[in-house]
């Protein structure tokens, strides 16, 4: 459940109308609901109460400070990926003993700088990269402890950029390869081979590519922990699905129920903690995107509705060919009536839309439109493309809005430029 819904004729989010914030901070920009995110984290908390596990929200999906420090503020732990993102994670305060630290390609200065933030583990995703940390923990003189990332290599039946946890995708190691390092782990002097990771895509509806994939896994956990290596933690990595049309995910609870009954030896005899990453569970329904009609213009086979907010905004319509529903932000009165538009950007490229083909309501020019589902991989993923200047990420709790980040200036767009005059 999120929290924009229609009061009266007006979309809302929570207790603050959309028409409010567009005439306070102008189009386009990213609204979130602050209630939803924590209902989502705390849907999942609730959901694994049983396991007591330890929930690190997927900065990748939304690195917003508010919104991550609302998150941990609720006791969320962190997923990072590089080192702006550890950056964030220290600016929120977050424990470090909740910071979990993935990434096929960590520099040593990033492995240097978790190490020295006392990061609780990194999941690591190959030989050469244990070398590297064991490298910089023995030069710091640390112990550090680290998750091997296996690829179990199943099939979660999701978009082909998304999955990651088969053969042919580049992250994690083999069980065969996975399981002669934790053979080998005295070779490490300096590492603990704490856990093990997975994450076997995103955008997953159903378990049972989660069930497989732990199934197999517990197996490895099992015979490593035979050969006298004490695994204390199970990173199930994130991926749930959630609704951004008519797809019918499974919820935290269903979730849970097809997951925990799995660990229940491994868990009571030795205590393996889980670790959830999941970025797009909480925060993709807890934020959207509000655009202004620029322009209508028709042709006798196509009608195209130009808005504010581009690809560089929003690129997962162009980049995955994703699916945003787009809600006019006031409903149209009695029946209205509907026809068939692209709903386009701005910007010099035929790839440059939001929907195709989109059913939507007679909306004029002027009008907003919501764009729906943008709470993950919307900001985080945009760009300065056209020198357009990145938009401002909005906040609601209850009746109250605020600009958690600006609308940047121009100004913003050339800060690290300078002409080099020497070459001119
Ligand atoms: N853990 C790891 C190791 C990951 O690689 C990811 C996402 C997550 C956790 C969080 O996954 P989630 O729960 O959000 O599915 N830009 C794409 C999604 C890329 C996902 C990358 N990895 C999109 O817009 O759909």
């Amino acid at each position: 459940m999120h929290r924009f819904e229609y009061r009266g004729r007006e979309l809302t989010c929570e207790d603050v109308p959309l028409s409010a914030i567009a005439k306070k901070v102008g189009t386009p920009f990213y609204l979130y609901s602050i209630g939803t995110f924590l209902d989502h984290y705390l849907k999942l908390k609730e959901a694994f109460k049983a396991a007591n596990p330890l929930i690190c929200f997927s900065v990748k999906a939304n690195s917003n400070l508010t919104v991550l420090k609302a998150l941990v503020k609720h006791g969320a732990g962190l997923d990072i990926v590089s080192g702006g993102e550890l950056f964030r994670a220290k600016k929120v305060g977050v424990d470090p003993q909740k910071v979990v630290f993935a990434s096929v390609g960590k520099s040593e200065a990033e492995i240097e700088a978790a190490i020295r933030a006392r990061i609780l583990m990194f999941n690591v995703e190959s030989v050469q990269e244990l070398d590297v940390i064991n490298a910089v923990a023995c030069r710091l003189k640390k112990t550090q402890k680290v998750a091997i990332r296996l690829n179990p290599d199943v099939q979660p039946h999701t978009h082909h950029y998304i999955t990651t946890g088969s053969r042919e995708n580049k992250f994690g190691l083999s069980l065969e390869t996975a399981y002669k390092l934790f053979m080998e782990s005295y070779r490490y002097p300096f590492l603990r081979f704490a856990g093990v990771h997975i994450h076997i895509g995103s955008q997953i509806t159903d378990a049972r590519p989660f069930v497989k994939a732990i199934k197999r896994v517990l197996k490895f956990v099992d015979s490593v922990r035979f050969g006298g290596n004490p695994v204390e933690y199970f990173n199930i990595g994130g991926g749930l699905g959630i609704i951004y049309s008519k797809e019918k995910p499974q919820t935290a609870k269903e979730f849970a129920a097809a997951i925990l009954p799995l660990f229940k030896d491994h868990d009571l005899k030795h205590g393996l903690r889980i670790i959830l990453e999941p970025g797009r569970f909480i925060s993709g329904n807890s934020g959207i995107l509000v655009t202004r009609v620029l322009y209508e213009k028709s042709s006798d086979s196509k009608s195209f509705l130009i808005v504010d907010a581009g690809m560089n905004d929003l690129i997962r319509p162009a980049f995955y060919g994703a699916h945003h529903e787009i809600l006019p932000v006031w409903k149209v009165r009695g029946k209205s009536r509907r026809h068939s538009v692209d709903v386009v950007g701005p910007i010099c490229e035929s790839g440059d839309f939001l929907a195709k083909d989109r059913t939507l309501p007679v909306v004029g020019v002027g009008d907003l439109l919501a764009v729906m589902s943008c709470g993950a991989y919307g900001f985080v993923m945009s760009s300065n493309y056209n020198s357009r200047l990145r938009i401002p990420e909005v906040v609601v709790k209850g009746k109250r809005f605020f600009t958690a980040r600006r609308r940047e200036s121009f100004r913003d767009l050339i800060r690290n430029e300078k002409i080099v005059s020497e070459v001119i």
